[in-house]
């Protein structure tokens, strides 16, 4: 660990630069309604899955002794577009969180409209946690009716929803609401070190990035054909294996690194081609997505970042960005951390260097800017870095060269007409169940 490794939280917000972002703007504002009369902020949730119910510990966490942005925190409502998974996760909070954990039976909402009622709970911020291609209704309604939001990335699977999202985050900073995005190696101590040094020109001119999330995939289906009650309900069960759900796993999985590139390089790819396919996880209960993509982005400073996301098991795992610039590279991998090479070679210290846990971070920045009213929005990076994303994914199904224009301005909408249990997807497999697979050269996606 080197000297300049901060030994505690707020060491590090001293010195870093997300912090002065995320926590430094100093707010001379009145207080958000929240503290009208009283400290606690009241929450809700949307989406009781596994990550919505990990921010929700995250978000009810920032209320403990030790925090500096310690203060009352309680979940007041819960929305799931299923019951017995609002259920689960209601008893697995309750458990773990006791008192803190006030969501009576007419505050468990369930079914496609539960994010209304959500929203219309007296709450002060919603946690939005859903497969992402629901994000930007959600979002859109919740900054519509005056609240915080903490929105797990991507934040949309098509470019209809990233417009959108824009739109609400220029509204939502309108009204000074706070924006959290679940991108969360922005809140992470070796990640803030290194690209503070590496936007202080440590490495020279960033040349090029390479950035992967190469692994073995996620979990197979959990539903089958069988057990759901129609083409709506399989869809939502199994969500990763469909676009207007999840947009694939470039979309859902590879955006963090993708993310990374980005905020090394402070912008925003201009265009991409690339090239995917579906070589190993072909099976029709596999839905319609690839389980392979290699993208090249370019920027307007000429600089390129080489991309791959693979879902294929048994191959090598290597979820890591790096960055090479004229005077020395920079490597964000597991090993180092954080590593520094050339001119102003640096280390962040290795496996046993003093680490955060970014998932609370996160929330404990979001929280504190809103106790405070400091400005804070992620929303629009949030939204750049998944529109980055889905060009990739446009051009490795197309096989075209893919503009950010192009991509912005598309008109292809992924999602339903209308969300009913007995409503259709757009997608619908043929009579054997199989689903279309995008073929470059033919598939068009804009
Ligand atoms: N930041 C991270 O590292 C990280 C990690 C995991 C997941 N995520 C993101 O979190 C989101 C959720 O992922 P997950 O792993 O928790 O999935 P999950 O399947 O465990 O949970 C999703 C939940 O949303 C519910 N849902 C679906 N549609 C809904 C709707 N219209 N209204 C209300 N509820 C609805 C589902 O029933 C399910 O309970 C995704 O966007 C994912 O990319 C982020």
């Amino acid at each position: 660990m080197t000297d300049a490794t901060p030994n505690t939280r707020r060491d590090f917000l001293k010195t870093s630069s997300a912090a002065a972002i995320g926590a430094g703007l100093l707010g001379s504002l009145s207080r958000n309604a929240f503290a009208a009369g009283d400290e606690t902020i009241k929450i809700g949730i949307v989406g009781c899955g596994g990550r919505g119910t990990g921010a929700t510990s995250q978000a009810l966490s920032t209320a403990r002794d030790a925090n500096e942005t310690a203060g009352p925190v309680k979940l007041v409502a819960m929305g799931d577009a299923f019951a017995d998974h609002l259920e689960s996760k209601y008893t697995l909070l309750k458990t773990k969180f006791g008192d803190q954990v006030q969501v009576d039976d007419d505050h468990k909402f369930t079914g496609f409209d539960a994010y209304k009622k959500v929203i219309a709970s007296d709450v002060d911020l919603v946690i939005l946690a859903t497969p992402p291609g629901f994000r930007p209704i959600h979002f859109e309604a919740a900054v519509a009716a005056g609240k915080n939001v903490f929105m797990e990335k991507p934040v949309a699977v098509d470019a209809p929803g990233i417009r959108k999202v824009l739109a609400a985050v220029k509204a939502a900073k309108e009204k000074d609401l706070k924006v959290g995005v679940g991108l969360q190696r922005h809140h992470q101590w070796h990640y803030m070190e290194a690209l503070k040094r590496i936007h202080d020109g440590a490495i020279g001119d960033v040349l090029a990035t390479r950035v992967y999330w190469n692994s073995g995939g996620v979990w197979d289906p959990r539903k089958t054909r069988e057990e759901c009650s129609g083409e709506m309900e399989y869809q939502m069960r199994n969500w990763y294996y469909y676009n207007w759900l999840c947009g694939d796993h470039i979309n859902e999985q590879h955006i963090h690194n993708l993310d990374v590139g980005n905020w090394i390089q402070q912008d925003f790819p201009i265009e991409c081609m690339g090239m995917g396919g579906r070589e190993v996880r072909k099976d029709k209960k596999y839905g319609e997505i690839f389980d392979h993509f290699a993208v090249e982005y370019s920027y307007e400073n000429g600089s390129k970042m080489f991309s791959q996301c693979r879902h294929q098991r048994g191959t090598k795992s290597d979820v890591n960005e790096f960055a090479h610039g004229t005077k020395g590279g920079a490597s964000l991998d597991g090993n180092t951390l954080a590593e520094l090479t050339g001119e102003n070679a640096w280390s962040y210290g290795g496996r046993r260097a003093k680490r955060n846990d970014p998932y609370q971070t996160e929330h404990d920045d979001l929280f504190n800017a809103i106790r405070k009213n400091q400005p804070y929005n992620e929303g629009e990076y949030g939204a750049m870095s998944t529109l980055t994303a889905i060009m990739g994914r446009m051009a490795a199904y197309t096989g075209q060269v893919v503009t950010r224009k192009a991509a912005l301005e598309s008109e292809v909408d992924l999602m339903p007409e209308n969300f009913a249990w007995d409503a259709m997807p757009k997608n619908l497999p043929n009579e054997n169940g199989e689903y279309a697979i995008p073929i470059p050269g033919i598939t068009k996606t804009i």
